[in-house]
């Protein structure tokens, strides 16, 4: 049986107000090489169980480009794109995950969380590095 137009199974949700890029390629995650893992499972794991992907869209990817800041976490937002990079550890990923739960709670994007502001950097800006001086990057 195909649903006609009017069928409320057809109804699409509305599209979540941002997304997450995960880098898990070539060098961000690689614990190997002495950098911190990428909490994959846990943030797949999370997304699913409370339903995230309706606010914040969650996409592990392959390589970013910037490896030299791996690891590397790119959020696109309708109004700005920001790259954070050489995340040290898991907190930072819980601020990216707490974040996402003020916005799925409030249905709203929300301020990231200051916290997460000593990662930005400006991808082709001349100095590629974490904390870089340039032009403001959005909320
Ligand atoms: S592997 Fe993450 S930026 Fe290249």
């Amino acid at each position: 049986m195909t649903p006609s137009d009017d069928d409320p199974r057809k109804a699409r949700r509305p599209p979540p107000l941002a997304q997450v890029l995960l880098c898990s390629g070539c060098c961000c995650g690689r614990t190997d090489g002495g950098r911190p893992a990428v909490p994959i499972e846990r943030f797949k794991a999370v997304w699913k169980a409370e339903k995230l992907n309706r606010t914040v869209q969650l996409t592990v990817s392959g390589c970013l480009g910037p490896c030299e800041l791996a690891n590397v976490v790119r959020v696109m937002t309708p109004d700005a794109l920001e790259w954070l990079g050489r995340l040290d550890g898991q907190g930072p990923y819980e601020a990216l995950l707490a974040w996402a739960r003020d916005c799925q709670a409030a249905q709203a994007l929300r301020q990231r969380p200051e916290a997460l502001a000593r990662y930005r950097f400006h991808r082709f800006g001349m100095l590629a590095r974490p904390g870089a001086a340039g032009p403001a990057i959005g909320p």
